[in-house]
């Protein structure tokens, strides 16, 4: 039977076109007298027989091939029909088939290409977004959603991003007609995202010359710079904080030269006293700008991790003899508890020495008088030791235990001062137990004491 993709109609028609030659040609010899009308009848009728079994299997490999071609532009690729009744039909299906080839070729190379753009876009550290001339969203990547939660394509703007002052600048970037352009194609401003937690960020916009594939003509990429202005404020914070702790000295070393030269001139009691008092202020002066050197020296190596074997047990041992006087000054007995298998630290000696003064000198100087100060050293872990300093003081309140290590932080300032102290103790313990990899554990409770605990890594141990 012939394909139902052929209209019967045509098959009609085409059998009697390719009959009528071979019909008029008998009739006409019929006519003349040369052929009788049985033989005619006989040789019409075995041609009618042959032309239309011919022509049922030549339309129906058209049939084949016309669905074969169709079927090219699909994803799949189609099998090649056995077109043997049309030979000419075979050669055209192979290049059709040559030539679908190449375009699934090139919509393959195209698909990577749109890949590959998401894959650079998504590897952005930064949030960005893309919008087209509507100012809607057509593109956002990983960091964006991770910023802004989920952003739905094809959404305006203000969707992801609600800052007036954001979409007038990109409004008026996109109202610019393409190649127009005579101002800058690149705006900034400082947005502040509502947190928590609360960030600072740059929002770049970057107009494009033209639209690209995927219609995007505005690229908006937010750059975070939270950590940069809290360091910026931090630094002004540091400024000001020295700088009031070194014009309180200087304030009182020139009242008393003022004395000294005036009212105190001849009063040799009082120049005694006054020189001794304006000795104590140099001397705080010096240690605050040792502290300070000290603090901005560890600063510089804090990413060179050091590399030694530390003997904790020598360490402890020697800042409990220079302690020793300050100690018994105050009636206060420094205990060590060093156990016996404890292993070296990984470190150096010198930062450790000033880690432990200074965690000793406070345990000391913050402890109620007459009582005992415990310095435990272990292993813990395979690969750590800790030391922990354990006072019998005041105790800080819990609200203040976060900022400790801060800078100039004092938990009562006058009593600090007047210990003089510096305040900077624990932020140099801070940085070198950061430079160690180590970490500094506080727990304290007000009316009983406090304990500073030092974890650092330990060295391995030789074989025995
Ligand atoms: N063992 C402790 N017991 C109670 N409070 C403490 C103890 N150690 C530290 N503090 C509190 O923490 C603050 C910061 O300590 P830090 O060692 O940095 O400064 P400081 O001892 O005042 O001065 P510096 O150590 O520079 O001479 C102190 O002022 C004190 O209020
Ligand atoms: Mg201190």
């Amino acid at each position: 039977m012939v394909s139902q993709a052929l209209p019967f109609r045509r098959y009609l028609a085409t059998n009697a076109v390719v009959l009528a030659p071979s019909f008029v040609a008998l009739a006409a010899l019929h006519w003349h007298g040369d052929l009788a009308l049985r033989p005619a009848l006989v040789a019409a009728g075995g041609i009618a027989v042959v032309t239309i079994l011919v022509v049922q299997r030549y339309l129906g490999a058209l049939g084949r091939f016309a669905r074969f071609v169709s079927e090219l532009s699909g994803e799949e690729e189609p099998v090649m029909p056995r077109l043997k009744f049309a030979p000419a039909t075979e050669e055209l299906a192979g290049a059709a088939a040559t030539l679908a080839a190449g375009w699934r070729r090139q919509r393959a190379s195209i698909d990577n290409l749109a890949a590959s753009a998401q894959a650079i876009v998504d590897g952005l550290p930064d949030p960005l977004i893309a919008v087209d001339r509507q100012r809607r969203i057509v593109r956002s990547n990983r960091a964006a959603l991770a910023l802004l939660g989920p952003i739905v394509a094809f959404r305006d703007l203000s969707t992801a991003l609600r800052f007036p002052a954001l979409l007038t600048v990109i409004d008026s970037l996109l109202a610019v007609s393409d190649g127009n352009f005579s101002g800058p194609d690149h705006v900034a401003i400082d947005l502040i995202l509502p947190g928590p937690p609360e960030l600072d960020v740059i929002a770049h916009v970057q107009r494009l010359p033209r639209a690209a594939a995927d219609g995007s003509l505005a690229l908006i990429v937010l750059h975070d710079t939270t950590a940069l202005r809290r360091a910026e404020r931090m630094r002004a914070d540091f400024v000001a904080n020295a700088s009031h702790e070194l014009k309180t000295p200087i304030a009182g070393l020139l009242g008393f030269i003022e004395t000294l030269r005036g009212p105190a001139r001849d009063d040799a009691a009082a120049r005694e006293r006054f020189l001794g008092i304006m000795a104590e202020q140099a001397d705080r002066m010096r240690r605050l700008v040792d502290d300070l050197l000290m603090l901005s020296r560890i600063e510089q190596h804090e990413h060179a991790r050091p590399d030694a074997a530390v003997d904790l047990g020598r360490v402890l041992a020697g800042v409990q003899d220079l302690l020793q006087f300050k100690a018994s000054s105050r009636k206060v007995v420094v205990e060590l508890a060093i156990a016996p298998t404890l292993p070296p630290a990984v470190g150096d000696y010198d930062e450790l020495t000033i880690v432990f003064q200074n965690l000793i000198d406070n345990a000391i100087k913050y402890a109620k008088p007459a009582t005992t100060v415990r310095v435990m050293a272990q292993a813990v872990a395979e690969d750590r030791v800790s030391v922990a300093v354990a006072d019998e003081g005041d105790g800080i309140p819990a609200a203040h235990l976060p900022r400790l290590t801060e800078r100039f932080y004092r938990v009562d300032n006058a009593r600090s001062r007047q210990l003089g102290g510096t305040g900077l103790g624990l932020a140099i313990v801070k940085h070198v137990v950061n430079r160690h990899r180590g970490r500094l554990d506080i727990q304290s409770t007000p009316g009983k004491g406090s304990v500073f605990t030092v974890t650092l890594p330990a060295a391995a141990q030789p074989q025995k």
